[in-house]
């Protein structure tokens, strides 16, 4: 059996959580495989709205594993809030959540060491979570780093302290004022909460799993223009959010790899600095960010809102290798007389329809066309074949632009809100 991946395309917010949890039923294994607390995938339910930052959005099901894999990073403090809450709900975390030995963990001083370095850039800031995603990443290529597997160690504590004598000297070169005392405890009680769950190899547990005919989903966190390679650096998370990363984050061969689903927006969103070629700064772009509450699950901040952007998506399905598209948020589309795409971009005086190098210093222009908005409710919907004409062709020129299927169609953050595709429009 090979792993399907499930990823972002654009920069992160997409709908990820939401249709994890959908699709969760027809999979025996959901794996988080990069990222950490930085991603917010949200869950609606049974009148329920669940946010989780680090485990995976397969948990609410009953018959399924949970991993939280091996390029994931994990803050103990959160984890031990999320399983707080899960617990709370009744959920058995403890039953259906299995953690990668080698999953590096987020220190108390990783997250100051991310505020201080987000101070000293000043205006030219990342708009990082500040949950010390980066800082923990160096610290794993530059071989400093402790992991999961290091809690059972006798000597945690002296590793904990080796390391963090480094971070005390980095904040002292920032010139960083800092309370850690304040922050140890609840980070010594989330080390507790940890070692009461299963530690796995999680490349043995998932290989194994695979042969024996289990269905594994790789989740995605974050989105592909945020990759640490192939987004718009520097402005980017730490880790590889793309398809690649799911074989490095949990021990999979490229080979593996079954389907790679894509998740996109109807439109775009952007939360922290960079570059966003089809932002909206006007109107248009509140009233997206108003009616499609655009606002981050894991920081509140406002997203930056803006039109669909085709070259941006061509550019994460071919890295991606995607198999199929699912558009979330049609539904906000509705309030829309006219709907604008983004086809191409206007860029040192040439049209072209591929995402340059470096779009920082030499801004490109979206060239848009127009399609007529279809204006109605879809909330209520449930099957193809009640969406409106409008819609239809938005799909299938999305279809055409990109020569991938859309199988889904998101109508509302409610996991009953999903319009499956059985039609396959465009070929
Ligand atoms: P993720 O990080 O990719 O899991 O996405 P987030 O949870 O950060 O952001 C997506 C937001 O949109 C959440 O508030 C979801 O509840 C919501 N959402 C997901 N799909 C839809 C949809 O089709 N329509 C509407 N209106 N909201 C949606
Ligand atoms: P999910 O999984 C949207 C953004 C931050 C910032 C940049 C770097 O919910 O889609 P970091 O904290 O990683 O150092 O921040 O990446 N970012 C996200 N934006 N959704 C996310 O996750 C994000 N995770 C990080 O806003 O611009
Ligand atoms: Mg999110």
């Amino acid at each position: 059996m090979s792993a399907d991946v499930l990823l972002g395309l654009q920069w992160g917010d997409e709908g990820k959580g939401k249709i994890v949890d959908v699709l969760t039923p027809k999979y025996d294994i959901i794996a988080r495989f990069q990222g950490g607390p930085n991603a917010g995938h949200t869950l609606e339910f049974n009148g329920i709205k669940h946010v989780l930052h680090t485990i995976p959005s397969g948990i609410f099901h009953d018959g399924n594993l949970n991993v939280v894999g091996n390029g994931v990073v994990i803050d103990p403090v959160i984890f031990k809030k999320e399983i707080d809450s899960l617990k709370k709900m009744g959920v058995d975390v403890k039953a259906k959540l299995y953690i990668s030995k080698r999953a590096h963990l987020i220190l108390p001083t990783h997250r100051l060491i991310d505020a201080a370095s987000e101070a000293a850039k000043g205006k030219d800031k990342i708009g990082s979570t500040l949950k010390g995603i980066g800082p923990t990443y160096m610290d794993k290529t530059g071989r400093n780093g402790l992991r999961v597997g290091d809690i059972s160690s006798p000597n945690f504590k002296q590793k904990y302290e080796a390391l963090v004598a480094k971070h005390k000297q980095i904040l002292a070169f920032h010139n960083y004022e800092y309370n850690l005392a304040e922050l140890e405890p609840a980070f010594f009680e989330g080390i507790e909460v940890l070692k009461e769950l299963k530690h796995i190899d999680s490349e043995h547990f998932i290989n194994n799993a695979m042969k024996a005919g289990k269905k594994v989903l790789a989740e995605g966190a974050q989105g592909s223009l945020l990759d640490i390679d192939f987004g718009t650096y520097p402005f980017v998370t730490s880790s590889n959010t793309v398809t690649a990363g799911a074989c490095t984050g949990l021990g999979v061969a490229p080979g593996n790899i079954g389907n790679v689903i894509g998740i996109f927006k109807a439109y775009c969103t952007r939360v922290g600095s960079g570059p966003f070629p089809t932002e909206l700064t006007d109107e248009v772009g509140e009233q997206i960010r108003a009616v499609g509450r655009e606002f981050g699950a894991t920081t509140g901040r406002p997203r930056r809102c803006g039109w669909l952007d085709i070259p941006a998506l061509n550019y994460a399905i071919m890295i991606n290798g995607v198999t199929e598209l699912m558009m979330m948020k049609a539904d906000i589309l509705s309030e829309f007389d006219t709907i604008k795409v983004c086809t191409h971009y206007k860029f040192k005086g040439e049209t072209i329809d591929y995402l340059p190098y470096d779009i920082i210093d030499e801004a490109v222009e979206p060239v848009y066309i127009e399609m007529k908005g279809w204006k109605v409710d879809l909330t209520q919907m449930d099957q193809q074949e009640q969406l409106p004409v409008e819609l239809t062709d938005y799909v299938k020129f999305i279809e055409k632009e990109t020569g991938v299927p859309i199988k889904v169609v998101s109508i509302g953050p409610d996991r009953k809100q999903t319009i499956m595709m059985n039609e396959v429009l465009v070929k």
